[in-house]
């Protein structure tokens, strides 16, 4: 059956363009009244007190910068590392999608839609409590296991030697798979089984027993690869001194304007130790601070990128896997793109983020009562 496009469609009323012209004519006579001039003068003022505020907010959260001078096409720019190569000789997708304060419910939309827009990296935890729904989207997508890789974490309540394969399984289990590509040590603190937050202050002091028990359940193959997390260059050390039979594969810690640790980044290249950025745009409390860097903004302008993909690509420009978090659709397709900043760029970047004192987002030490910084003020 064809279809006109016509059909369906009413002819509207045709306007008399003469009769319109002398209506308006007839309006503008001499006897003007004042009352059109005071209504369109109180509109204009309304608009104006209801828009002011409006584009203030949404320029302080950096979501629109106003670019003067030339704008580059981002289709013009150079890509950056797709992946890294970890010691097992494994390949990491140097962009993930992060799923730390990712609530359930929304969850399970930002992995399908994540997964749909090419990610194939997703970062979790078992302390994240939504490992379940992330399972069941990477279910629903169908992407076979092997193109995926999945990262996730022992908590601190988890390292008595007995119960560190029981969580693993409750992971795999919940996530629905029979391994993982990453299994880090969620932080340098072991808490007692009971009790929260209590410190077991043998295994605290010393990981590598809980580190002995992930290398066995790699050669079980469980899990690929294994790494450590907010781990500061003296626990580093303090691991290493062991004969390990699996070297750390990363570190993942914050890394972001606002904390960007050049010292630990340059310790761990030279030591060939890959950083994973957690907290890249500084997390829900900082992002907008982070979008609103005026560096950041002139970057962004001057090359025809939104801030967002400024801080993530200079996140991978520096040599490190970036685990941005969002569940909004539009900014997980933004986030994964990545793109090289020129040098001149970049190195004002790491300049500017430098010249503040390091300001974390994330410290739980006092949270969870330490009796020492995490950090150790680092
Ligand atoms: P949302 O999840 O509501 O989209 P980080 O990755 O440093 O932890 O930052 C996460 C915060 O940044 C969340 O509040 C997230 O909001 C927001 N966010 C993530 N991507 C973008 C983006 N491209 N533009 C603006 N805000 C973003």
């Amino acid at each position: 059956m064809s279809f006109s496009f016509s059909q369906g469609y009413k002819q509207l009323p045709t306007v008399d363009k003469d009769a319109g012209e002398q209506e308006s004519l007839r309006r503008k006579g001499p006897r003007k009244s004042i009352f059109p001039l005071l209504r369109l003068t109180f509109a204009v003022i309304i608009i104006m007190c209801v828009s002011v505020p409006c584009v203030r907010m949404i320029r302080s959260r950096g979501f629109w910068a106003t670019c003067h001078g030339a704008q580059r096409n981002s289709s013009t720019l150079a890509k950056l590392p797709s992946h890294y190569t970890l010691p097992s000789g494994d390949s990491i997708p140097s962009v993930a999608l992060g799923v730390w304060q990712a609530s359930k419910g929304e969850v399970g939309n930002a992995v399908k839609t994540a997964l749909s827009a090419g990610y194939r990296h997703i970062d979790g935890a078992w302390i994240y409590r939504n490992e379940e729904e992330v399972g069941q989207a990477i279910k629903a997508s169908s992407i076979p296991r092997e193109e995926l890789w999945l990262t996730s974490k022992l908590w601190n309540n988890f390292h008595a030697p007995e119960d560190i394969e029981t969580a693993l399984d409750q992971s795999l289990s919940m996530l629905g798979t029979d391994y993982l590509d990453l299994y880090l040590i969620h932080w340098p603190v072991a808490f007692k089984k009971e009790g929260n937050n209590v410190i077991d202050e043998d295994l605290t002091a010393d990981p590598y027993p809980t580190w002995q028990k992930l290398e066995e359940l790699v050669d079980k193959g469980k899990i690929r690869n294994i790494g450590i997390s907010n781990f500061n260059i003296r626990r580093i050390q303090n691991l290493t001194a062991n004969k390990l039979k699996y070297q750390p594969a990363v570190n993942q810690v914050e890394l972001n304007f606002w904390n960007p640790q050049p010292e630990l980044l340059k310790w761990s290249k030279e030591n060939g130790l890959l950083l994973e950025a957690y907290s890249p745009l500084g997390s829900d409390k900082q992002v907008g601070k982070s979008l609103s860097v005026p560096e950041v903004k002139d970057i962004a302008c001057k090359l025809g990128i939104t801030p967002a993909q400024v801080i993530i690509s200079w996140s991978v420009q520096r040599g490190t896997i970036v685990l941005p978090k969002s569940v909004t659709p539009s900014r997980i397709v933004e986030n994964l793109e990545v793109f090289k900043i020129p040098q001149e760029d970049f190195e004002m970047l790491e300049q500017a983020a430098a010249s503040h004192p390091p300001q974390r987002v994330v410290n739980p030490s006092s949270g969870w009562k330490l009796p020492f910084d995490v950090f150790d003020g680092q």
